[in-house]
């Protein structure tokens, strides 16, 4: 299936009143079983690389972004790739060239004016690039030493869209980044309330450590991007530390590196089917 784009699918499950989800790739193994696992759920997905991976994957980011694109182009639902957390203006001037068709620009640690002023720039270096951007008001935390319990003030985050541009908007309303349990409680009713004020989608961020009711409450309430990293990794690293406690002489990394993303595919078609979101 041809290559779709961030926008078109966020828009679409956004006047849907449902969501895309969006899921953070750091190897081969987490493309192919998001590919994967969305086709075993039959819905549209949208794979994110972050700044983050493409420091791990030492600073090139065309490997992974070219991988992830014919992965996409060969999947049986349709897949948009979006550069996630970008904090460098290289990096961020390089997306469309390496294939991505949106990015989520992270000025959300700065105060409220320099998160504005760094955004506005940003939007215009994205849609010189043709690319759907996506912006953080209220920092959502857990990505270092970030305190948990921030929150989007709706009129804030109206004048912020209106002001910056941006096509979507990443809200704290209760999820935390990485969290390994999922506890999280959300606030639906500031959900309901950033929904009424914005015309733009609601992105949520964090949603690892979200529980899966919650997850189709915040979807029904106007959250239209669901964004899910540290879930995978649980899932590869527990299948990998099994497979090889399981024969602690295996040498062959297909051994290992298969089971992880077979447990990785099957996550994903486990939070999109248990989420809802696989409208198309
Ligand atoms: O942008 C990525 C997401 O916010 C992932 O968060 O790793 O806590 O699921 P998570
Ligand atoms: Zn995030």
């Amino acid at each position: 299936m041809p290559l779709t784009t961030t926008g078109e699918l966020v828009t679409r499950a956004h006047a849907a009143r449902t969501a895309v989800a969006a899921f953070n790739v750091v190897t081969l193994e987490h493309v192919e079983a998001v590919v994967a696992g969305a086709e075993a759920a039959g819905a549209p997905v949208v794979l994110q690389v972050s700044e983050n991976a493409v420091a791990f994957r030492q600073g090139e980011v065309l490997p992974l972004a070219r991988a992830a694109a014919v992965a996409a182009e060969r999947a049986l639902v349709p897949v948009a790739l979006h550069l996630d957390h970008v904090q460098s203006d290289r990096l961020l001037d390089r997306a469309a060239e390496a294939g991505f068709s949106s990015v989520m620009y992270d000025a959300s640690r700065l105060p409220y004016e320099a998160n504005l002023a760094a955004t506005r720039a940003a939007v215009t270096r994205a849609h010189a690039q043709d690319l759907w951007i996506e912006a953080e008001l209220g920092e959502i935390g857990g990505k270092g030493a970030h305190v948990a319990g921030a929150r989007t003030d709706p009129a804030e985050a109206r004048a912020f869209v209106a002001e910056s541009g941006v096509d979507a908007l990443a809200v704290a309303v209760g999820s935390v980044h990485a969290m390994t349990t999922r506890t999280a409680a959300l606030d639906h009713e500031l959900i309901g309330r950033l929904d009424a004020a914005l015309d733009v989608p609601l992105v949520l961020h964090g949603s690892s450590g979200v529980p899966d009711r919650d997850l189709r409450a915040a979807v029904a309430g106007g959250i239209a991007k669901v964004n899910v990293g540290t879930a995978l990794n649980q899932a590869m690293t527990r299948a990998v530390r099994a497979c090889l406690a399981a024969d602690p002489d295996v040498v062959d990394a297909r051994r290992y590196l298969g089971a992880g993303r077979e447990a990785m595919a099957r996550t994903v078609e486990r939070i999109v089917v248990g989420v809802g979101l696989t409208a198309t």
